[in-house]
């Protein structure tokens, strides 16, 4: 495994171990709602929006180590970025994990997401990881119903 493959690993280990933005935003602007069919799992995302910039995220819930990882990266990486901006990045993060529909990988955008690049090697750990990007999607667009990754 090489040394970046490591850090890589020790990111997800650590955002799984001390989950960041783990909560509820009263008076939240936008929220929702996301399942894993898979294994059941379900997140709740909140996000505070002013002037189309993301002031704050948090969340609540979420299963594996991978979606639990994914989902506290995601919520460090929204704070200060504007919806156009949130929306390029899951874009990237879709494309990185999936390879297909939307722009390719942009290791700028992505940053620290990309340490989520190995698990598109394991078909069946993509839903865990894209669980909270499908909430965050959800939320931007005011969809009232849970979403699924499927
Ligand atoms: Fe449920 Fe990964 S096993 S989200």
């Amino acid at each position: 495994m090489s040394e970046l493959q490591d850090l890589y690993q020790e990111l997800i280990l650590d955002h799984n171990a001390h989950p960041r933005n783990v909560g509820v935003i009263d008076g939240c602007t936008h929220h929702a709602e996301g399942v894993n069919p898979l294994c059941g799992d379900t997140l709740k995302l909140f996000l505070d929006v002013k002037d189309g910039v993301i002031r704050d995220a948090k969340f609540q819930g979420a299963g594996c180590a991978i979606s639990t990882a994914s989902t506290s990266l995601m919520t460090q990486t929204l704070k200060g970025k504007t919806t156009a901006e949130a929306t390029s990045v899951l874009a990237a993060f879709h494309a990185l994990l999936t390879g297909d529909g939307g722009p390719p990988p942009n290791p700028e955008l992505l940053g620290k997401l990309l340490a989520f690049a190995g698990v598109r090697e394991y078909p069946s750990r993509v839903k865990c990881a894209t669980l909270a990007w499908h909430t965050l999607d959800a939320a931007l667009h005011h969809k009232g119903e849970p979403v699924s990754t499927e």
